[in-house]
C-alpha cells in the first residue's frame, strides 16, 4: 500500500502529460509494484499519511474499520508498473501545513477505485491529511449515507452522477459549499442551492458503426426518432446503466412522463438490443452487431486510444437541445455533519484544480469543468454540445425512472 501510494505521488509531481500516463500504469493495475526508493522531497508527515489512504471494500460497514490495500481489494487489470526512476523535472510537493498532519478526511466514493484512488493518494500526500475512503456504486453510496444519517463518518461524498447527489441534497445531508469554490464551475454544472458541485462532465452520445452509417445523412436529428421502423433491430442500449437511467430521468423532466413512456415503449418495440453497459455497446457497434447505440462519450475515446483510428465506431453528438444531447457531471458534496469542513473544502478545490482536471481529461476522457483545462482527443468543445435545458439538480427521481422502466418491461 505504502509503495503504491509513493509511486502514485511521484507520478503526480511530474508535469501534465507524462504525469498522467505514469499514473495510469502505476495506479491502475492490480499487481503490487516493487518497492520504490524513498521519495526525497516528501515531508515525513506526508509519507506516513499516505499509508492511511485505504480502499475499503464496498461491503465494509465502516471505512475506518478494515482498510485494505487496492491490490487486495482487486483493481481492474494487471499491468506493468512504470519505472520508478526519479525524474529531474519533478516539482517538489509543498510541505504539509503542520496543523493538517493529524487530521483525517473520510470520503465516500461512488466513483470507481481505479479512477479515483490516485487523486485521493495525491491529495493526502500534498496536504498530510490522512484520507480514508469507502468505495461503492453511486446509488448504494447514497443509500448508505441516508441510512447512516447524522452518524455517518463521511466528510465528503464523491459521486458519478448528479442524481445521487441531488437525493442527498434533498434529504438535508449536504452543507453549502463556499461561493468562492462554486464560482470555479459553470452554474449549469452545480446544485442551484450550492450543495454539490460538478467535477467533470460526461456527454450522452450516439455511437455508430462507421461502415453502416454516414452521420451526415443517416442519423436522425433527435434521439426520439430511433423509434421509427427503419431502426428496427439496429439500436443497442443499456437500460441497467446509471447514465442511461439519468438520461431517462432527464427525458421525463424535459418532455413529461407520457412522452418518456412512449419513447421507451417505441425503442423496446423496435427490437433494441440489450447490453449490460456502455463498453459492450461500443464493442457491438464497432463490430457491426448494431448500427447505433446510446452511450456516454468517453468510452469511445478509451477504445480509440487502445485500438487506434481504425476502430470501427465513432460518437455522434446530437446537439440541438435534444434529450439525446444531455451532459451529466460527476461531482462532490460536503456532509453537513462533518467536523472537517475546512479540509473538505480544500479537497473540493483540489478536484477543481489544474492537475486533477487534467487527470479527468487525460485519463478518464471526461470534460474538464474548471481551471481552464481543455478536453483531450477530438472531443468537440463543451460550448458546442448544446444540451437540453434540464436542471441537473432535479435528476434525483431515480425511483420514478426505475418504476417506469419496469412498467414498460424495459427492465424486469
Ligand atoms: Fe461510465
Amino acid at each position: 500500500m505504502k509503495s503504491l501510494s509513493r509511486r502514485c505521488i511521484r507520478a503526480f509531481r511530474l508535469s501534465a502529460g507524462l504525469l498522467l500516463l505514469t499514473l495510469a500504469v502505476a495506479c491502475g493495475g492490480g499487481a503490487e509494484p516493487p518497492p520504490p526508493a524513498p521519495a526525497p522531497t516528501s515531508p515525513p508527515a506526508a509519507s506516513s499519511a499516505s499509508t492511511s489512504v485505504s480502499a475499503s471494500a464496498a461491503t465494509s460497514p465502516n471505512p475506518t474499520a478494515t482498510p485494505t490495500s487496492p491490490a487486495a481489494s482487486g483493481s481492474a487489470s494487471a499491468s506493468t508498473p512504470a519505472p520508478a526512476s526519479p525524474n529531474p523535472t519533478a516539482t517538489p510537493v509543498p510541505a504539509a501545513p503542520a496543523d493538517y498532519r493529524d487530521r483525517t478526511l473520510t470520503v465516500y466514493s461512488g466513483r470507481s477505485q481505479t479512477l479515483v484512488h490516485p487523486l485521493l493518494v495525491a491529495f493526502g500526500e500534498q496536504t498530510g491529511i490522512d484520507i480514508r475512503v469507502k468505495y461503492s456504486g453511486s446509488a448504494s453510496t447514497a443509500a448508505t449515507l441516508l441510512e447512516e444519517g447524522d452518524n455517518t463518518p463521511a466528510d465528503v461524498v464523491f459521486m458519478q452522477d448528479p442524481g445521487s447527489l441531488g437525493i442527498l441534497a434533498d434529504s438535508g445531508m449536504l452543507a453549502p459549499i463556499p461561493q468562492e469554490t462554486l464560482d470555479k464551475v459553470d452554474s449549469r454544472f452545480r446544485s442551484p442551492a450550492g450543495l454539490w458541485i460538478g467535477t467533470s462532465g460526461r456527454a450522452r452520445t450516439i455511437i455508430y458503426n462507421t461502415d453502416a452509417i454516414d452521420p451526415e445523412s443517416d442519423l436522425p436529428l433527435s434521439i426520439l426518432d430511433f423509434t421509427e421502423p427503419e431502426w428496427r433491430g439496429r439500436v443497442g442500449w443499456a437500460p441497467r446503466n446509471g447514465s442511461f437511467q439519468a438520461f431517462v430521468t432527464a427525458l421525463r423532466l424535459q418532455l413529461g412522463e407520457d412522452a418518456a413512456r412512449q419513447w421507451l415503449e417505441g425503442i423496446r418495440d423496435n427490437d433494441a438490443v440489450d447490453y449490460p453497459n456502455n463498453t459492450t455497446i461500443v464493442t457491438a457497434a464497432a463490430a457491426g452487431e448494431v448500427d447505433v447505440g446510446f452511450v456516454n462519450h468517453y468510452y469511445l475515446e478509451r477504445f480509440l486510444e487502445e485500438h487506434g483510428q481504425g476502430f470501427g465506431a465513432r460518437n455522434h453528438y446530437i446537439g440541438n437541445g435534444d434529450p439525446g444531447a444531455l451532459v451529466l457531471v460527476a461531482g462532490v458534496g460536503i456532509l453537513d455533519v462533518s467536523e472537517n469542513k475546512d479540509i473538505a473544502v480544500e479537497f473540493v478545490d483540489f478536484l477543481l484544480g489544474e492537475p486533477a482536471q487534467t487527470y479527468f481529461a487525460q485519463q478518464i476522457k471526461e470534460y474538464p469543468v474548471s481551471a481552464g483545462v481543455e478536453p483531450v482527443g477530438d472531443l468537440p468543445p463543451m460550448a458546442s454540445l448544446d444540451p437540453p435545458d434540464v436542471d441537473l439538480g432535479n435528476l434525483n427521481d431515480l425511483e420514478g425512472t426505475l418504476k417506469l422502466l419496469r412498467e414498460t418491461d424495459v427492465l424486469p
